[in-house]
């Protein structure tokens, strides 16, 4: 099958490997030719460390370097049966493409956008043919990361959402189907993991390395929230927040942190910069925690109450499946377990509970408690009835 990837940058790079490791003849384009040059030697890197490993051989390693070309000519596209743009996050820009692509691709040519945060529907509409767009919602490092959102717009039409489905599992990709609304699954869902220890930590609650150490030791995440910030970049993860923020107008469950946005503008980015919420320079040392049981306990009950309720509250306006949310959250961002489950296996009850005390104390409807646990626990509702019946689960 003949795919193009628009932008080959960290995501267009990644999807190329996925999609040529498959067996597609991919064309991979940029307006940059030393983009492409740099696509082409990190893969060249990529390849002769997976042989050094021994988890692939030089034959197949040439195999899936021949089959992307790296073009500077998007018309080269022409022949493509799906398109993934992976630019610049930028609306306008996107559109252009999409409105010149039409202009030469054929008439059942599926084109799907990467972006993050752009709603798939004003993409769509930029084209002549809205029902052949769809969201096709990597994880970086795409060939790593098993997880793909897909993401039909309210004018896609059903033919290219299965068929579109079907190709990403054919790459070899878990996929789950999310709703055209800000943030997916995966980037709302996962809010709280932030912006709850950060909260935590602005009213003197916890330091940054207890709320870290609780939420790994007790908690049972691989990373600890300001770990993690620390890792994918303070400005990258304060401007995710910040753009749901605003596309959900102006819903303060998702108000971002002073703390964080002070850290953006200081530069103090994380791993990339040598600095973040930790120190990463050569003879610095990590600031230990206070590894108090009880209060590390009431650390991860109130960051998990807080996920668990975006969670319920993603099911209850119908953005996925109970299932599709779980993987995600499992297979997009490692989490231990699917939150809708751990809801189960903590109680419904003191879910709300948790959640309601929260309330009682700060007043905040960022506190409100998803009208879907509350139905549940009225019902005796569980979100998995046959597991939790299951006493050994
Ligand atoms: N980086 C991530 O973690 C991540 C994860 C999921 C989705 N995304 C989304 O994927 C997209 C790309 O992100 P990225 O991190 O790979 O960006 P990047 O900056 O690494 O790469 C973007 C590439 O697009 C090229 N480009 C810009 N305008 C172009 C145009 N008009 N035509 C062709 N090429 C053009 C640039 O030269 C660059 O090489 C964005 O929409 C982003 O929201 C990013």
């Amino acid at each position: 099958m003949k795919v193009g990837i628009i932008g080959a940058g960290t995501m267009g790079s990644g999807i190329a490997q996925v999609a040529a490791s498959a067996n597609c003849q991919v064309l991979l384009f940029d307006t940059q030719p030393e983009a492409l040059v740099k696509s082409q030697q990190k893969l060249a890197k990529i390849m002769n460390r997976l042989i050094e490993k021994g988890r692939i051989t030089p034959m197949a390693a040439s195999t899936l370097q021949a089959n992307i070309e790296y073009v500077n000519s998007l018309e080269t596209l022409a022949d493509s049966e799906l398109i993934i743009e992976a630019i610049v996050e930028d609306p306008a820009v996107k559109k252009k493409v999409f409105s010149t692509l039409e202009s030469f691709v054929s008439t059942d040519c599926i084109l799907a956008s990467n972006t993050s945060s752009l709603s798939i529907a004003s993409l769509a509409a930029a084209c002549q043919q809205p029902e052949r767009f769809i969201g096709i919602h990597f994880f970086n490092p795409a060939p790593l990361m098993k997880l793909v959102e897909i993401i039909p717009a309210v004018q896609t039409s059903n033919t290219v959402k299965n068929k579109a489905r079907a190709i990403i599992v054919g790459w070899g990709k878990l996929t789950v189907l999310a709703k055209d609304t800000p943030g997916f699954i995966v980037n709302r869902v996962a809010r709280p993991f932030y912006g709850e220890a950060l909260r935590i930590y602005d009213e003197g609650i916890a330091d940054i390395a207890t709320i870290d150490w609780a939420m790994k030791t007790i908690g049972g995440f691989r990373m600890g929230p300001f770990e993690l910030m620390d890792f994918i970049g303070n400005d990258i993860n304060y401007t995710v927040t910040e753009t749901v923020f605003k596309a959900f107008f102006y819903d303060p469950r998702y108000r971002p942190s002073f703390t964080q946005k002070r850290m953006a503008e200081a530069g103090y980015l994380g791993r990339k910069s040598g600095r973040g919420y930790y120190d990463y320079s050569e003879d610095s040392k990590k600031p230990n925690p206070v590894e108090d049981q009880r209060l590390g306990q009431a650390i991860v009950d109130r960051i998990v109450a807080m996920l668990i309720n975006e969670a319920a509250d993603a099911l209850h306006y119908r953005v996925a499946s109970a299932v599709d949310i779980d993987t995600a959250m499992a297979k997009g961002v490692n989490y231990p377990k699917g939150l809708l489950a751990w809801a189960d296996k903590m109680g419904i009850c003191t879910c709300v509970e948790r959640l309601d005390a929260l309330f009682e104390e700060y007043h905040e409807t960022r506190y409100r408690c998803s009208p879907l646990l509350r139905k549940m626990l009225k019902n005796g509702a569980t979100f998995y009835p046959e597991k939790v019946s299951n006493k050994n689960n």
